[in-house]
């Protein structure tokens, strides 16, 4: 089974304090996600400026868009994002449109999984041309609480199979993935475990043994 990829997701308030997280952990990573709070937060430009300085990354513009998708999708792609989500909830139109607007660029959408949605639906992605899909454990359901279970297994195992590349967020630390150790992840995606680590690289490194020790 090929090995995850690692994505740290910069959920930052401004560029500044991301490009300190980036400096520190670039090396340490396979993807760059501009993440939905630096994307409201400083808008298109972060991507394109994350894309300028580490042009080898792949680069995520994490926007859980939900309508507009094609001018969405110009707006991201056009600056250098690889991949850009749309939320599940989005309609088809809107995920056709982006999704059409991103293969003229050779990027893709994944689309971020929140609340209720189902696998008819995911069919319909699939129909449409769309293969990725994020796992996502909101940082509110966190907070209240919520843990990974076998139900969650069971669907990332579904899409799996089905045929989507999943990636797994929300709240991860490295002691988490063994849990998912069947499954083909494309990308664990963390954040704060990351950047709020004492020591940010160290924190990579365990993150990057998980995954060897469970993937190799
Ligand atoms: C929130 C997100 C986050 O970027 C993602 O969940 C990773 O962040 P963290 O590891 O801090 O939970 O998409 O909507």
């Amino acid at each position: 089974m090929k090995q995850p990829l690692l994505q740290i997701a910069l959920d930052h308030l401004d560029i500044p304090s991301a490009l300190k997280t980036t400096r520190t952990l670039a090396s340490e990573v396979d993807v760059l996600e501009v993440g939905t709070i630096l994307c409201c937060a400083e808008g298109a430009h972060a991507v394109e400026i994350i894309r300028s300085l580490y042009p080898d990354h792949i680069v995520v513009a994490d926007i859980k868009g939900a309508d507009a998708g094609s001018v969405l999708a110009e707006m991201m792609f056009s600056r250098g994002a690889d991949w850009m989500t749309l939320i599940c909830c989005a309609p088809y139109e809107t995920m056709e449109a982006a999704y059409r607007t991103a293969s003229s660029y050779g990027g893709e959408i994944q689309i971020e999984l929140y609340g209720e949605w189902t696998f008819a639906q995911a069919r319909q992605w699939l129909n449409i041309g769309i293969t990725q899909a994020i796992y996502h454990r909101g940082r509110d359901a966190q907070a209240a609480g919520k843990g990974w279970d076998e139900q969650d297994l069971e669907k990332i195992t579904r899409l799996s199979d089905m045929g989507f590349k999943v990636s797994v967020t929300g709240g991860l630390s490295p002691e988490d993935l063994h849990q998912f150790k069947e499954i083909p992840v494309q990308s664990f995606i963390a954040g704060r475990t990351l950047y709020n680590a004492h020591n940010p690289a160290e924190a990579a490194e365990e993150f990057r043994k998980a995954i060897h020790r469970n993937w190799s």
